[in-house]
């Protein structure tokens, strides 16, 4: 029998107030029957198909495979249950090991000890049928095990992705408050933005919003350039995960259909930008210069755009965001008429310092921080007046 005759269950976490987009993202996958929590997708499907949300998710964080799940009272409870499931099966004793346990509501005092008894369990499953014993690695593991508690079960997944997925192997370098990748395709999704749309980001630090867009407007699969926990799995099937990577190869369109322009007032952040596009493959299909957002002109008569305006602004600089804001509501509304823009930020008040009434407010997590996404559709003369309450998604 193999891996793909039988359905097996899934949980993929994503970036909160990602989840229906990331659930109609499954849909296109090829994934039809999902279950929507705060925070990640459950879904059950075939094997092959955990490698081709690996490889084409652009905005799933992991994808957990389910393995065990059990009601438990009491650690020994939890030792037995991990105990029972057929870990020399799914690894090797010389592999590494990494236990990550969460809970919501339960009763058990210490998270610690549970890691413990768990790994215990596992230990002596080894030791029991293999004579020998993983060690752990808590920094670099080879195999990542996670277990949940709510209130009464606990339930058990080995890491099909390893490093997170917004890790695309993209970066050449850090820059300061970068979106991750998977956020990033989030914002344009949840903007509605299709690859037939011209998009500009104009303050585009390190590129990751155009970038995500090149990615999916080539269909160029974001794991593309990366490896995966799977390929370390004693159930790893190679010939098939070679088929679906080549199959996804095969889907590369050449060039983007709709021009994406980036920009950044500061020369290093269009170096860094520079560099990492080109090293994605989609150096030649985003437009990119060095410029302050308030002298460009709108490079087309509609589209996107996409602001990710830095923290700073927010947090030290309360008079540079007296006078930044408006001079940025008076540019969309004089250059950008016919162009919807998001405006992803922490701070309510920015929609009233730009002056225009937005037609959307989205709450999205940018890591910890409670942010929104604005949308504002911008027409001659101003933002289109509001005629109903704006949409809370
Ligand atoms: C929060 S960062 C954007 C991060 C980006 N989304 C990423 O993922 O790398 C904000 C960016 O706005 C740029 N910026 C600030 N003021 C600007 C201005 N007046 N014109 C153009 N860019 C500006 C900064 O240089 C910085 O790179």
């Amino acid at each position: 029998m193999t891996m793909d005759s039988t359905k097996l269950r899934f949980f993929a976490p994503c970036p909160r107030g990602l989840e229906a987009v990331f659930e109609a993202e499954l849909h296109s996958l090829g994934v039809p029957t999902t279950t929507k929590t705060e925070g990640g997708i459950g879904f059950t499907a075939p094997w092959s198909s955990m490698y081709w949300i690996n490889l084409k998710s652009h905005i799933a964080s992991r994808v957990l495979w389910e393995v065990g799940q059990s009601p438990y009272r009491s650690e020994d409870d939890v030792y037995r249950a991990a105990y029972a499931l057929a870990w020399p099966d799914w690894f090797t004793p010389s592999q590494t090991i990494k236990i990550k346990v969460s809970a919501r509501r339960c009763p058990l005092p210490s998270l610690d000890f549970l890691t413990l008894r768990i790994k215990d369990a596992v230990c002596d499953k080894f030791v029991a049928s293999r004579h020998r014993r993983p060690s752990v690695n808590t920094e670099r593991p080879n195999i990542k095990l996670d277990a949940f508690l709510d209130q009464s079960t606990v339930t058990f997944y080995l890491d099909t992705s390893g490093e997170p997925l917004f890790k695309r192997g993209h970066r050449v370098m850090s820059v300061e408050a970068p979106l991750r990748e998977n956020l990033a395709a989030g914002i344009l999704r949840l903007a509605g933005w299709s690859p037939k749309e011209v998009l500009l980001d104009p303050m585009c630090g390190g590129g990751t919003i155009p970038l995500e867009a090149a990615l999916m407007a080539r269909q160029i699969p974001p794991g593309i350039s990366r490896n995966f926990a799977f390929e370390r799995l004693l159930v790893h099937d190679e010939k098939r995960w070679g088929h679906l990577r080549e199959a996804a190869r095969a889907k590369q369109v050449a060039a983007v259909p709709a021009a994406i322009y980036a920009s950044d007032h500061d020369p290093a952040m269009v170096k860094i930008a520079q560099r990492t596009f080109q090293g994605a493959g989609v150096g030649i299909d985003i437009r990119l210069k060095q410029s302050d957002i308030l002298d460009l002109e709108a490079p087309a008569d509609g589209g996107v755009m996409v602001l990710n305006p830095p923290y700073g602004v927010r947090l030290s600089q309360p008079d540079e965001l007296q006078s930044f804001y408006p001079r940025l509501g008076d540019w969309l509304k004089q250059r950008f008429a016919g162009w919807r823009a998001y405006v992803l930020t922490g701070d309510a008040r920015v929609p009233k310092q730009i002056g225009l009434a937005p037609s959307k407010r989205i709450p999205l997590f940018n890591g910890a921080l409670e942010c929104r996404l604005y949308e504002f559709l911008i027409v001659q003369g101003g933002a289109r007046r509001r005629l109903t309450p704006p949409t809370k998604i």
